[in-house]
């Protein structure tokens, strides 16, 4: 293997064992069984717009992708980003698959059909009010494992809660 791209490997594995000590966000990866549950409860068909607030390594979006939607994922921590970016790139999947290192608070929520997350209790507390305004009337919204605080889950499968605006 090429040094520089070696090396280039080596920083991305630090970065992703030792970002969260420093940028104090923590990164767990969606189950699979789960995250698969997630595409299944959501409906998710091809031409449809997908985003997941916190995309981590980018398993619900390459997910997304698979079943023929676009998928758009905010993350601020860079090495996953980068990780995401590389497997893009990788997978062939430039144009169906895009990653912002931008926060979720300032994601462009305003268009999308499925708004997926696994955040942790401050963030869905924070970002609610955000997700009931501006996202459109008829979201699919899924959170894994934590809920929101204002708001009740139409329905609940395997620690995914699934809400609706209309509801
Ligand atoms: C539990 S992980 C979930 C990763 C991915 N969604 C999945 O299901 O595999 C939460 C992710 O949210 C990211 N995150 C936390 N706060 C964020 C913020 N304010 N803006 C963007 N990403 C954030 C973390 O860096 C982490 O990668």
């Amino acid at each position: 293997m090429p040094f520089y791209l070696t090396l280039f490997l080596l920083l991305l594995l630090i970065g992703f064992c030792f970002s969260p000590l420093f940028l104090g966000v923590p990164f767990l990866p969606t189950h699979r069984k789960q995250a698969r549950k997630m595409m299944d409860l959501a409906q998710i068909k091809p031409g449809m717009k997908v985003i997941d607030l916190g995309s981590g390594a980018g398993r619900l979006l390459f997910m997304a992708a698979e079943r023929g939607a676009m998928a758009v994922g905010y993350e601020l921590n860079p090495f996953l980003v980068l990780w995401t970016k590389l497997m893009i790139l990788l997978k062939g999947k430039r144009g169906q698959v895009q990653v912002f290192y931008k926060s979720i608070y300032d994601a462009d929520i305003v268009d999308v059909d499925v708004l997926m997350m696994f955040l942790y209790p401050p963030h869905m507390k924070k970002l609610e009010a955000k997700i009931f305004n501006e996202a459109k009337q008829d979201v699919k919204i899924l959170s894994y494992v934590f809920q929101f605080h204002n708001y009740t889950p139409v329905a609940s499968e395997e620690g995914v809660f699934i809400y609706k605006k209309t509801a």
